[in-house]
């Protein structure tokens, strides 16, 4: 019988992860269809137990539920369980078992893309929901030294650097209001990151000044549809170097797809299907 793969998050239109998840197992040959969920706010908790019911093989987790998923499922990993949040789901004999690919993913793309090296660096990071907890936990496990939050519901910045202050007490966790990404010392940061939604397809751009970062400061979107965003674009105009949001996803979604099926993912084809995607969305 098919097994039954699938993403879950509202709204989906951004998301390309069929295509991408479906190339990987046409070029593969498996019996396996990858299908999109549009889950409203308030479902969340039934579709879990439908899932269940329908022998689902596993599914990804996206905006804006990566967080309150959790407590539905049977258990999480122990990393996914540290970052506190959930981008892949796996049932292993009936049980849901919730991991988290999005960090390591981050991370491996902005190296690849980029050439950054996190170690000893100063990131300012936008957000501070789901995404934004893993992206945060594998820069602070790759060297970051400091890292600023500015987020829209301030509270929920303060308890991400509360949290990760106690997995990187060597490292510097600080948070700020929305309106002082404009006032702090633009010159020392090394990377910016947005994990917010704004700049996806008709949402609205940050209100970040970018005229007066250093040249080799790398602005970097986790947003890839459109995959140039307002920021992106803007960053490019001022001289700052870019890095695009389809890497992360499809390293998230290669490793999302090997703890799937435990088969390696063929990771080019995967790319050139979200690419394909984008341009098709276009
Ligand atoms: P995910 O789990 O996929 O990261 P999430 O937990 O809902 O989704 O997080 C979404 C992030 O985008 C949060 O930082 C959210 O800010 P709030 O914590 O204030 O909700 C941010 N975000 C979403 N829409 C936004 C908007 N219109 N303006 C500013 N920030 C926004």
């Amino acid at each position: 019988m098919t097994s039954v793969l699938g993403i879950v998050g509202h709204p989906l239109d951004h998301s390309v992860s069929v295509p991408m998840h479906m190339s990987a197992i046409f070029t593969l040959g498996i019996d396996y269809v990858y299908m999109s969920f549009d889950i409203l706010p308030g479902n969340v908790a039934h579709a879990v137990v439908q899932f269940k019911k329908e022998h689902i093989k596993g599914f990804n987790v996206t905006i804006p539920y990566k967080e309150i998923i959790m407590p539905y499922l049977d258990g999480v990993d122990e990393y996914a369980s540290r970052v506190g949040a959930v981008n892949t789901v796996n049932n292993e004999n009936g049980r849901l078992k919730g991991y988290n690919t999005d960090g390591t993913g981050y991370v491996k793309s902005l190296r690849e893309q980029t050439g950054l090296d996190p170690r000893g660096k100063k990131v300012l990071m936008i957000g501070a929901g789901g995404a934004a907890k893993a992206v945060a936990f594998s820069l602070l496990e790759a060297g970051v030294q400091t890292i600023i939050i500015a987020n829209r519901t301030p509270e929920r910045a303060e308890s991400l650097c509360r949290h990760l202050k106690i997995y990187f007490s060597g490292a510097s966790s600080q948070c700020i209001g929305m309106p002082d990404i404009n006032t702090i010392d633009h010159k020392a940061i090394n990377l910016v990151i947005n994990t917010t939604s704004l700049g996806m397809k008709g949402a609205g751009d940050i209100d970040i000044d970018l005229t007066d970062f250093e040249n080799d400061t790398v602005v970097s979107d986790i947003v890839y549809n459109p995959l140039e965003t307002p920021l992106l674009k803007r960053a490019g105009q001022a001289g700052l170097k870019t890095h695009d949001g389809a890497g992360m996803l499809v390293y998230q979604g290669a490793e999302s797809f090997r703890i799937w099926t435990g088969v390696q993912p063929p990771v080019d084809v995967m790319r050139q299907a979200v690419l394909r995607a984008l341009q098709e969305h276009h």
